[in-house]
């Protein structure tokens, strides 16, 4: 394969206003949540289609049948992101468009939207940075036992492999998974996620599988992808901290740590399981699952790690009742409620858990670059009479984070990038349509896109290079 072709060259961000010259300014987005047309093209059921038709289990009975309706509205959406000037786009490929059963060739109109997305990005002069994996795992994977089962990281490999053939050409920036702790403790151990199985065992295998995935798939990338590609992968590392000093809130904040980070960080990069963690399960596995060789193939080199940050995790010794997503850890970990103000999610706004999160890995991780694949806030936005979309709130909250970005720069961690969560209102998972995540709000009736008054500050920070006053 050759080259990586140069994207188009983006206008030089203002020196000296606070970032570093060439940091990358994007949004995200992800399949499922945006794209709708979800019978189209050859494209089969996901995980998500299947659980979203099961009553109760997404709010107001949502799916992402239409979503935003970016399938049909690519250019429309892109236009939107030349307007902001952002350098770069995460967006997501979805597995059932490509490769429907998750096995065998992959679909050619599935593939072609994606090649016209990048193309159209390419010619605004924006880095496409495509994630392979946004929690859509193929229905027929997981019929077959889905994350819990080892083939599906095999699987995930191949269907990695004609991704990159097709798009290697011109995608710079590779992620692998997104969020797994999500996709292995929220889907197969509080159930409230795709594919809403309540089973803690199943949800340990899936989290190493996932791994395992990750680093199949790493490796498949590596050597089909051209020389100065970049690989990486998105973890929502939990900043986490003990509600008091004692020993009993810090064995509480250790035993997330190893559940929530270290399960993900220690095979990803440095080929092993947390102790801590395999003694804390030993009443649930011994961890036979894990195979000879699995943890060299985990840690298979990556270029960069992507960080999705939204607010702390403050623990306490105490009780969660089952199913929760943190198997073994329930009878002696409570989750204490941090005062103060809270986002529409009823996420606590703390900026200063960024910062120790990207400082924690600047420590833990020296040599590896970070990029913060999603930092964002939904709050109850609505256009007024005029039409507008005032959300100060929002601008808050993304100041304050961006703010905490350049202090953790200052203190030498490796930031390359910021993307803010989200381009647009989109399908917020269990709780559908109802929280708004957009800089850009979506009318869902007539899919009409207003940018709000966020988009007009994000691009003013963008343009700068820095945070306006
Ligand atoms: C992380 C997920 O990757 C994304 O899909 C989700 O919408 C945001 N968090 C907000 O919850």
């Amino acid at each position: 394969m050759t080259a990586v072709d140069a994207p188009v060259p983006h206008p030089a961000p203002v020196a000296g206003s606070g970032f570093p010259a060439g940091f990358r300014w994007g949004t995200a987005t992800a399949a499922y949540q945006i794209e709708g047309a979800a019978a189209e093209d050859g494209r089969t059921p996901s995980i998500w289609d299947t659980f979203s038709r099961v009553p109760g289990k997404v709010r107001n009975g949502d799916t992402g049948d239409i979503a935003a309706d970016h399938y049909h509205r690519m250019s429309e959406d892109v236009a939107l992101m030349r307007e902001l000037g952002v350098t770069d786009y995460r967006f997501s490929v979805s597995w059932s468009r490509v490769q429907p059963t998750g096995r065998g060739p992959a679909v050619r109109r599935g593939l072609d939207f994606y090649r016209r997305l990048v193309d159209e990005l390419r010619a605004a002069g924006i880095r496409p940075v495509a994630t392979l994996y946004h929690w859509d795992l193929p229905q027929e994977l997981e019929d077959a036992g889905g994350w819990p089962r080892r083939e599906t990281a095999e699987r995930f490999a191949e269907y990695a492999g004609l991704v990159a053939d097709a798009l290697g050409d011109r995608v710079a920036t590779w992620t692998t998974l997104n969020e797994p702790w999500c996709a292995a403790f929220l889907g197969y151990a509080a159930g409230v996620h795709a594919p809403g199985r309540t089973e803690p065992v199943a949800a340990l295998r899936a989290a190493h599988h996932l791994n395992l995935a990750h680093g199949r798939a790493a490796q498949v990338l590596r050597a089909a992808l051209p020389a100065g590609a970049e690989i990486s992968l998105t973890l929502n590392p939990h900043a986490v901290r003990p509600l008091g000093e004692g020993e009993a809130d810090r064995d509480a904040a250790r035993r997330i740590d190893a559940l929530g980070n270290r399960i993900f960080l220690d095979p990803v990069f440095h080929g092993r399981l947390p102790e801590d963690l395999v003694a804390d399960t030993a009443g649930l596995t011994d961890w036979s699952f894990v195979r000879d060789g699995d943890l060299a193939a985990t840690s298979a080199p990556i270029d960069a790690l992507g960080i999705n940050y939204y607010s702390p995790t403050v623990v306490t010794a105490g009780t969660t009742a089952a199913p929760s997503p943190w198997p073994g850890a329930e009878r002696h970990v409570r989750f204490a409620v941090a005062p103060g103000e809270r986002t529409a999610m009823d996420w606590p706004v703390d900026a200063g858990g960024l910062y120790e999160l990207l400082t924690r890995l600047r420590d833990e991780l020296p040599g590896t670059p970070l990029l913060i694949t999603e930092n964002g806030a939904a709050y109850d936005d609505y256009a007024d009479p005029s039409g507008a979309v005032h959300d100060p709130e929002r601008v808050a909250y993304l100041r304050a984070h961006l703010a905490a970005v350049l202090r953790a720069l200052a203190a030498g961690a490796d930031v390359r990038g910021y993307f803010l969560w989200s381009l647009l209102d989109n399908f917020e998972w269990a709780y559908g349509y109802g929280k708004r995540f957009g800089i850009v709000h979506v009318d869902f009736a007539s899919q009409r896109r207003t940018p709000k008054d966020s988009a007009r500050w994000y691009a003013e920070v963008i343009a700068r290079n820095g945070l306006t006053d």
